[in-house]
């Protein structure tokens, strides 16, 4: 059976005035699967993601198409691409500090209030699940809370506006390993709950655990792709990016 894609990117570059981050991306995720990206630093990985949401800076040129279930979203305002189902996690977490985490919730879910207040309560239910933590913390301000925290509530804000597909850009950056188990294990039972994810990880073991398929991406361009298990065994990412013996044993501490 042949399934569409839940999010199809076709040609995608990015350029900052003449110089550029993204040079002809094709990747396709398939409904209510992990697909992640891996790739050095400056490899193009946030401008992409940055560029398919629509977020890109001022100065920054974007070509190529974007397709949502099929409906073409590169055109559309950030705001109409929320609407439509698409949601990113930005490197820079973004949250208000200055705001409670019930008041940073409330602003995600914005989007859909208007909608139907008892689908965004249900929201609200499904992340207080995934994160009891921020259930027992609804008044205590962003700026105050733990990395990991922090992080939940992005997770947790970007899920208020019940993303049809969530993009996730380095979820596990500055977190201690026990953190980053948490993390990505909330992002495999988002998965489980039907969203459909596109996460870029410099932490490449831990993307092709929970990953179903995976990019590599040099230079703007994509350099190997396939499904996660069987890219976890490919000499050329065990080399680069897994350290000796692949997934079976911890990288060697730099
Ligand atoms: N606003 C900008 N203006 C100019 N150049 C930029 C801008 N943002 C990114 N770049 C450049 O584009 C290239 C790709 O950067 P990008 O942030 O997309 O890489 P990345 O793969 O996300 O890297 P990292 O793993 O370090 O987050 C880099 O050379 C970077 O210096
Ligand atoms: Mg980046």
């Amino acid at each position: 059976m042949v399934v569409s894609p839940i999010l199809r990117i076709e040609n995608l570059h990015v350029l900052y005035g003449k110089v550029p981050a993204v040079c002809g991306i094709n990747l396709t995720i398939q409904p209510g699967k992990i697909v992640s990206v891996i790739g050095p630093n400056g490899a193009g990985k946030s401008s992409a993601l940055n560029a398919v949401m629509g977020v890109q800076p001022p100065t920054a040129s974007v070509d190529g198409g974007v397709w949502l279930e099929g409906v073409p979203v590169d055109r559309l305002t950030v705001e109409s691409r929320v609407r439509s189902g698409l949601s990113l996690v930005p490197e820079r977490r973004e949250l208000f500090g200055t705001m409670t985490v019930m008041e940073n919730l409330v602003l995600g879910g914005q989007s859909r209030k208007k909608v139907a207040k008892a689908h965004w309560l249900d929201e609200l239910d499904f992340v207080f699940q995934l994160f009891p933590r921020l259930k027992e913390r609804v008044d205590q301000l962003a700026a105050t809370m733990s990395g990991g925290e922090r992080q939940m509530l992005a997770l947790g804000r970007a899920l208020m506006a019940k993303p049809k597909v969530l993009m996730l850009d380095e979820p596990s950056l500055g977190l201690a390993p026990l953190v980053v188990q948490e993390v990505l294990n909330a992002v495999a039972k988002l998965r489980d709950a039907g969203v459909s994810i596109l996460l870029v990880e410099q932490n490449a073991r831990a993307a092709l655990q929970i990953s179903d398929y995976a990019y590599v991406v040099e230079g703007g361009r994509v350099s190997l792709e396939g499904d996660a298990p069987q890219l976890a065994t490919d000499e050329r990412v065990i080399q680069a990016y897994l350290g000796v013996g692949g997934m079976r044993k911890e990288p060697s501490a730099a």
